[in-house]
């Protein structure tokens, strides 16, 4: 199988479409820009890589200074250590024989460590790296409010003395994502729920020292909270994502990181003077989150997908200058699941293509 994939040096106009476009210079920004205010704010990067879903990104972040990374399932989990990434936290729970199993699997090759949020779930790990011989660390998840999984304070003690006393564990700390937060767009209100969400979780990590089982990580944020979470003394370190590329979501909440990230796509017709079509659809970018932004033809608006199509309204004589053949720029408003429809990035300076990077755990979502 051919993948047609440009040569470096290929300009923009002539890469074939739809195709995820990222700027390097500006996706480089965003990393150091991260790391540089956790240091100021005394705490660790441990970025999430279900947002790049690709080792190169992982290297790129642990360059800058990443502690390690997370992932949100065991497949990306296995592409990283594969790519040689000898750090990962499982941000999610893993549940079921065959998914122990090859969680398990990674742990001579990698420090692997996973949450939990219930009994039953730890007394199966336990089992199944005791009889495998290995041993993984384990966290707590807290539910901060995003009602989604996690467990609550007393809960999270019991479960902390259940894996510190566990063959084939190890007690490693607390997580508690306050994802319901990160996308709220006042600043004020954000900070304040923020706040109240964390001191939940560094009051648990005080009762389960006070249990006198220390509390190593302490792990929480998302992009949008990174600045107010890493601030709150007691927690450890940040599992941001998205702030890697950002995208037309994140964008609206602020502009602490840079949109580093378009589709790109190509007028495939012409009939109405105040329309074009062009060759991306819903199978090359996500509208969970809403319609993309198109940055060129600035003023171009998309009417409407379909699974290869997108028809564009032209509202005036210059973005009807378009023809067939011509480049159609959006930034679509969830990077996360635009991402996982494609198979690369083309990394881009001053205009040309300089990197076609694979996105090596696009589908790995079990
Ligand atoms: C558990 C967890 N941690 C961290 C993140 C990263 O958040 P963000 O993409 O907002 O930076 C996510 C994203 O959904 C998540 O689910």
């Amino acid at each position: 199988m051919t993948d047609y994939l440009p040569l470096p040096g290929t300009p923009i106009e002539e890469l074939d479409t739809p195709c995820i476009l990222v700027d390097l210079d500006l996706a480089e920004a965003n990393i150091a820009k991260l790391q540089s205010a956790a240091k100021d704010m005394g705490v660790h990067v441990r970025p999430h890589s279900k947002t790049s879903k690709s080792p190169y990104w992982v290297r790129k972040q642990l360059d800058a200074g990443a502690i390690g990374i997370c992932c949100a399932k065991v497949g990306e989990a296995e592409v990283m250590v594969e790519a040689g990434i000898t750090e990962v936290m499982i941000t999610s729970q893993v549940i079921g024989k065959s998914k122990i199993a090859r969680l398990l699997a990674l742990a001579p090759a990698a420090q692997m460590i996973v949450a939990v949020e219930d009994s039953s779930n730890v007394l199966e790990l336990s089992e199944a790296s005791s009889a495998a011989g290995v041993e993984i660390g384990v966290i707590v998840e807290l539910n901060v409010g995003q009602d989604r999984c996690g467990t609550d304070p007393d809960g999270a003690v019991v479960l902390a003395r259940q894996v510190s006393e566990a063959p084939g564990l190890r007690f490693d700390g607390l997580m508690g994502y306050e994802g319901h937060l990160v996308a709220e767009r006042d600043y004020e209100t954000r900070k304040a729920e923020t706040e109240k969400a964390m001191a939940i979780v560094t009051h648990t990590a005080d009762l389960i020292r006070d249990a006198g089982i220390s509390v190593p990580i302490v792990s929480a944020a998302g992009t949008g909270t990174y600045d107010i979470t890493g601030r709150v003394k007691g927690i450890t370190e940040l599992q941001c994502g998205s702030y890697l590329f950002m995208d037309g979501d994140y964008a609206e909440v602020f502009d602490d990181f840079t949109p580093a990230l378009s589709v790109l796509s190509t007028v495939i017709s012409r009939q109405k003077e105040d329309a074009a079509v062009v060759d991306m659809g819903l199978k090359s970018i996500s509208i969970d989150r809403g319609l993309a932004e198109i940055l060129s033809p600035s003023g171009a608006t998309i009417v409407k997908h379909s699974e290869e199509h997108t028809i564009i309204h032209l509202p005036d004589v210059k973005s009807r200058a378009i023809n067939i053949g011509d480049k159609v720029q959006s930034r679509p408003t969830h990077g996360d699941t635009t991402i996982n429809l494609h198979e690369y990035y083309f990394g881009i300076r001053n205009g040309k293509l300089e990197a076609v990077i694979p996105i090596s755990a696009r589908g790995k979502f079990r």
